[in-house]
């Protein structure tokens, strides 16, 4: 696992937490937080986290829609997402196809400091959000998480300035198999009660929404509204992305 290694040796005095399988260390300069399915996966794919670098590399040359290729590993990055961002918005928000894999890339910059959970919030998020999935299943609700894998912060230069640049490591949905259920519910994906679109099956939508909604921030999971939702084309199972635990 020399990349692990590699992006382990770059934390500052790591501290290393381990708590229920989330794996995570947190430094001066970088933090990194992933789950043990990832780790065992990208076992059997080494060069799989040299993307990282690559994006990096690339940050400030991405264009929408323009793919750009990792002649050392083969590894592809593309500015593309499913859903309701489109062109310049989407730009850090990336399809990378690695040799037997297509991820979603989410890229985060900002200023503002690390702070100590930072890099390992999401993933916390998504051991906290596992039970309440099972519950809302069991009433009939029909609903999934897209595993987030990996996160990954660390500081780039930024001419004389650092900024703080966090990636965000899920599966990537197709536009085929999914659709976003804020552009579902709402025109011009904007939620507000007069652009809702009433029909029978979209008022069962959200009430599906309202309830999920509920019982995360009742257990402490943040960010779950339409916005952060995929609906399966196929099966009308609602997938939550982009949720944060307290
Ligand atoms: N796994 C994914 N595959 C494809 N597209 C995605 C995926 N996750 C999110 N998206 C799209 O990218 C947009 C932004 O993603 P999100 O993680 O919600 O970031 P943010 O809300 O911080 O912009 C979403 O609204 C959705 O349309
Ligand atoms: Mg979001």
């Amino acid at each position: 696992m020399a990349l692990f290694r590699r992006l382990r040796n770059w934390v500052v005095r790591p501290k290393k937490t381990r708590r229920n399988g989330v794996i995570s260390y947190s430094g001066s300069k970088h933090k990194l937080a992933y789950t043990p399915e990832f780790k065992a996966w990208v076992k059997h794919n080494p060069g799989a986290l040299d993307a990282f670098h690559f994006i990096r590399k690339n940050l400030h040359h991405l264009k929408p829609f323009v793919a750009l290729k990792d002649k050392k590993t083969g590894t592809t990055i593309e500015p593309l997402c499913t859903g309701e961002y489109k062109g310049n918005n989407a730009l850090h928000r990336l399809s990378v196809v690695t040799k037997d894999r297509e991820f979603f890339c989410k890229i985060k910059l900002n200023g503002k400091a690390l702070t100590e959970s930072d890099a390992n919030r999401k993933v916390e998020a998504q051991r906290q959000a596992k039970p309440i999935i099972r519950e809302l299943n069991k009433r009939g609700l029909n609903v999934a998480l897209a595993p987030t894998h990996i996160i990954y912060e660390t500081k780039i230069k930024d001419g004389d300035h650092e900024q703080t640049v966090t990636f965000v490591v899920s599966d990537f949905y197709h536009a085929h198999d999914v659709e976003s259920v804020v552009g579902k519910l709402y025109h011009g994906n904007n939620i507000l009660p007069e652009n809702y679109i009433k029909t029978p099956a979209n008022d069962q939508l959200s009430e599906r929404v309202k309830q999920i909604r509920n019982m995360m921030l009742d257990y402490g999971v943040f960010d779950v509204h339409a916005h952060n939702m995929f609906l399966n084309k196929k099966t009308g199972q609602i997938i939550i992305f982009d949720i944060n635990s307290a």
